[in-house]
């Protein structure tokens, strides 16, 4: 069975978390590197998550590298409303017996993609500050970039701002380069995320099963579902966005995609950070996006229980 080979630009976070479990656990994913971003937490606590996890994981054979301290252009806004202290609080974790790599994450994909034969697949689930960077220093490695597969964005929603989300709030002019790079992109933005729930039920499901991955997974829910069990989200169970990522690589067939040419602004005192998506060529712009607007919610949370059985 061919595997698809991703590298992991993060900023755990408890649905990178998720990502990242999911992605460890499936057999149909190579993961080739870790890399983390500031984003949810300050940089050292998005980094120290990302090992503690692959602690947890069992899986301290994947590199990691830390990222950028600050976003390109801005101060750093975090969401520890959402993630807490830590930035993954809800669960005891393993201190990590392992370190990162001796460079930094532009370093650590760069390294990765140069021993590639084929071009693979990036997945970022935080702000684009490393990949917008690494697209700076080392633009000859482009062509080993098969797509770009990232957690942000919306077509008319958000979440930081009525039409901004988070991680493409935090470094707007870091989405801007990567997604006006021309590799091709796979959106999957508020519009479907926000229906990745994670229902009371589902939850149950998760804390029946037993093993230590299943159970800290569920702690962590039980934490990152109280920002998103507040009244005024009206929400019928808890979105974790940057799974549909990983879901999306194993199982395109149960996300409802459309074409577009989408943008990102960067100027707008009320709109920095908005994804502008054009499904109707209104610009007047190739489509350079596949944007992922629905999703079979209950086939997810089966992925999402079968890859946690995997570590029974
Ligand atoms: C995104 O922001 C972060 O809080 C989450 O990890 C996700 O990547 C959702 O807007
Ligand atoms: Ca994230």
């Amino acid at each position: 069975m061919k595997r698809t080979k991703i590298i992991l630009d993060c900023d755990p976070g408890h649905d990178d978390a998720l990502a990242l479990t999911m992605a460890a656990a499936s057999n149909r994913i190579e993961l080739l590197a870790v890399t983390t971003s500031a984003g949810n937490q300050t940089p050292d606590k998005t980094l120290n998550n990302a090992l503690r996890m692959l602690m947890l994981l069992n899986a301290t054979d994947v590199p990691v590298a830390s990222g950028n301290q600050r976003p390109l252009m801005r101060h750093l806004k975090i969401a520890d409303y959402v993630h807490g202290e830590t930035g993954l609080d809800g669960a005891e974790l393993p201190a990590p017996s392992f370190e990162p790599q001796d460079c930094g994450a532009v370093e650590l994909i760069a390294k990765v993609l140069k021993a590639q034969a084929e071009p693979i697949t990036l997945v970022v689930t935080g702000p684009m500050t490393n990949i917008a960077l690494f697209l700076r220093v080392h633009p000859e490695l482009e062509d080993k970039i098969k797509q770009i597969v990232f957690m942000g964005g919306a077509a008319g929603q958000g979440n930081v701002m009525p039409t901004t989300e988070f991680n493409m709030a935090v470094d707007p002019e870091a989405a801007k380069i990567v997604i006006n790079e021309g590799i091709p992109l796979v959106m999957a933005g508020l519009n479907v995320t926000l229906k990745a729930q994670i229902r009371p039920d589902d939850l149950e499901h998760i804390k029946a099963i037993n093993n230590p991955v299943a159970q800290a997974i569920a702690g962590q829910m039980d934490f990152y579902g109280e920002w998103y069990g507040q009244d005024k989200f009206g929400l019928a169970g808890t979105p974790v966005h940057d799974p549909c990522t990983i879901a999306y690589l194993l199982k395109p067939e149960i996300f409802e995609a459309h074409n577009a040419y989408i943008d990102v602004e960067t100027q707008g005192s009320l709109t920095a950070g908005e994804t502008v998506v054009d499904f109707t060529g209104l610009m007047e712009k190739d489509n350079n996006a596949k944007v992922l607007m629905n999703l079979d919610r209950v086939q997810f949370i089966e992925m999402i229980i079968e890859l946690l059985h995997k570590f029974d």
